[in-house]
């Protein structure tokens, strides 16, 4: 490319259809993802299917529009692909030019920061809503997963240049409060006083105590109906315990991000769209969308069913006048996309979800709350089970407590690391200081890269076992294959011993591509702009961590065939060190789009 970095092959093909779209009559939309990496690398390394989706609309033959594209193409991207190739019905294959990889990698080594992966040309602007657990309730292993996917895709969205806006949509308003805020004018009349640092103790033990008053006592269920009105309409005592509920759980929660580097997640809670909730459901009422359904108010929309075949009504309104979950949804949908100029909204929660939210976005839609152009995605993740397939539980079938289980991860990687560091360690010793925090990063980054790791659609069972291990597709061996590649480097480039626990890169040298397992290594880390662009596109971290670690296994296959440190010509060592470099920043930057922090020794 012109500046120096890399071309995005999918960013090249969507400006080359863009300047055909006159004749194209305006078919080709970027959402289409029309540019794969080949199947089989005898035909190329990328296919393009554009001609076969154009075809149809253009009433043309698609041979007919893959040679206008190839015409285009070749122009355009003559310093990057071999002569293009029409195949079959109209596939476009491209090979990347031998002189294009070896620039390409160079490019790569040169750039920490970017490795020379451009910028989104269509910056978005994205909120992100992840991670939201519910006050005065326990963070379960669902809230993780949805922080763990979040964050990574907030940091690779922010890295393609978009604005990102990370938002923590905790439940904190409701009818359950009027319970909690009932029962601790009873027991801790001190946090009616304003004051939002009085011990409440253990919020679970409090919830489950306010809700058998609730059960149990008829008085106190009025006193808790009446209550959560009287929270709502913005009663100054009920608000003080209220918001002491609040920041007590908040502070459990901090720990829980504090331990997993979870950053600027910005806390905007159900509360937040309450002045707008009123608004919302007359506005449905006025567009004849809502209708009243046994008291409450519903919006019912086409397709929706019961089991038994009833229509599914989407609820707006109760029949005691509060609101739903799906009316601050709707709300939110407005401030965000009216108020923060979204272009996109993510909502990455379990796919238990997924009708809830096809419903809004769908009632959202109906009710012209969403300007042309705005996309909002539910980005669904299946549950986490125990070994045993089952519920995932402690032995005595109570749930996990997420500290508890982050701990473990970190008790386990402790012993590990001590086991190779340490002569005659003894499991539960403690870690010398230098070893402390690699332990932590390991231990951490397994259960996120467990996660990060599985298709995020299908259920997946947790085990410690597993995700701890230094084979496989874990981040153990991920963050130890980096590692060798560092001490490979260090020691080829006579920088050994310079630089422990943090990297001195040698300078980037030319790179000369013959043997096989180069040009495959080469090829491999080429790609990694298609893959972050495939993620932003498709939102599956998984094919990150597939792609890392194929990446490693290229790097073993290469590394295994030629000599680095013992090549024939100090031009090819170079190159060779050039190549290790860039597969070791490649590393460095996914792991990091991924959450996971590296450590340069394992
Ligand atoms: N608090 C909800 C739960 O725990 C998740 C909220 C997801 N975000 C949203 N905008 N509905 O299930």
């Amino acid at each position: 490319a012109q500046d120096g970095g890399l071309v995005l092959i999918t960013d090249v093909v969507n400006q080359v259809v863009d300047t055909l779209n006159d004749s194209f009559d305006g078919h080709y939309t970027h959402s289409d993802a029309m540019v794969t990496p080949a199947s089989n690398l005898k035909f190329g390394d990328y296919q393009c299917n554009a001609a076969m989706k154009l075809a149809k609309p253009l009433k043309m033959k698609p041979r007919d529009v893959a040679s206008i594209l190839v015409t285009e193409l070749n122009a355009k991207m003559a310093g990057e692909f071999e002569e293009l190739e029409i195949a079959g019905p109209g596939f476009i294959n491209m090979k990347l030019q031998r002189s294009y990889l070896e620039r390409a990698v160079q490019t790569m080594a040169a750039d920490s920061e970017r490795l020379g992966i451009p910028k989104s040309p269509n910056p978005k602007k994205i909120v992100v809503d992840f991670s939201s657990p519910n006050i005065a309730k326990e963070m379960h292993v669902g809230h993780l997963r949805s922080t763990i996917i979040g964050d990574t895709l907030a940091n690779l969205l922010t890295f393609k240049g978009h604005s990102v806006l990370r938002l923590n949509h905790v439940g904190d308003w409701g009818t359950q409060f009027g319970m909690l805020v009932e029962h601790l004018k009873d027991e801790f009349p001190a946090a009616l006083t304003g004051d939002e640092n009085v011990d409440l103790g253990n919020l679970v033990i409090l919830y489950k105590a306010a809700k058998k008053r609730f059960d149990d006592d008829d008085d106190f269920k009025v006193r808790a109906r009446e209550g959560v009105v009287r929270l709502q309409s913005g009663d100054e005592e009920s608000l003080a315990a209220w918001r002491c509920l609040c920041a007590t759980s908040r502070k459990e929660y901090a720990k829980i991000y504090d331990l997993l580097s979870i950053e600027n997640l910005e806390e905007r809670g159900e509360s937040f769209y309450n002045d707008m909730l009123k608004g919302v459901v007359e506005d449905l009422e006025e567009q004849g969308l809502a209708k009243k359904s046994e008291g409450a108010m519903a919006v019912f929309l086409d397709g929706y069913a019961n089991k038994d075949g009833t229509p599914l009504p989407l609820l707006v309104k109760k029949s005691d006048g509060g609101f739903n979950y799906a009316t601050t949804d709707l709300a939110a949908i407005t401030q965000r996309t009216q108020q923060e100029k979204a272009d996109r909204v993510l909502y990455v929660t379990d796919s238990g979800q997924a009708q809830h939210f096809k419903m809004v976005f769908e009632a959202a839609k109906l009710a012209g709350m969403l300007n042309d152009g705005v996309s909002l995605e539910h980005v669904p993740f299946g549950l986490v089970q125990g070994e045993d397939g089952k519920k995932f539980a402690t032995r005595s079938g109570d749930t996990v407590k997420l500290m508890d289980l982050l701990q473990e991860s970190i008790r386990i990687a402790t012993n590990d690391v001590g086991g190779r560091e340490v002569e005659g360690w003894q499991d539960g010793q403690e870690l010398p200081e230098e070893f402390k925090r690699t332990a932590k990063i390991v231990g951490i980054s397994a259960v996120k890269y467990a996660d990060l790791s599985m298709n995020r659609e299908s259920n997946y069972k947790f085990s410690y076992g597993r995700m701890l291990s230094l084979q496989g597709n874990t981040a153990p061996y991920m963050l130890y294959a980096r590692a060798r590649i560092c001490s490979i480097v260090k020691k080829a480039s006579g920088l050994e011993g310079v630089a422990e626990g943090s990297m001195i890169w040698p300078e980037p040298a030319p790179v000369l591509l013959g043997e096989e397992t180069e040009i495959e290594l080469a090829r491999q880390l080429a790609k990694f702009g298609d893959v972050l662009y495939d993620v932003e596109e498709e939102l599956y971290p998984n094919r990150l961590c597939d792609y890392l670690f194929e990446t490693s296994q290229k790097f073993s296959a290469f590394y295994e065939s030629c000599s680095v440190i013992k090549a024939e010509t100090e031009e090819l060592k170079a190159s060779r060190l050039t190549l290790a470099v860039t597969t070791a920043k490649v590393l460095t930057k996914g792991l990091g789009l991924l959450g996971i922090e590296v450590v340069d020794r394992l």
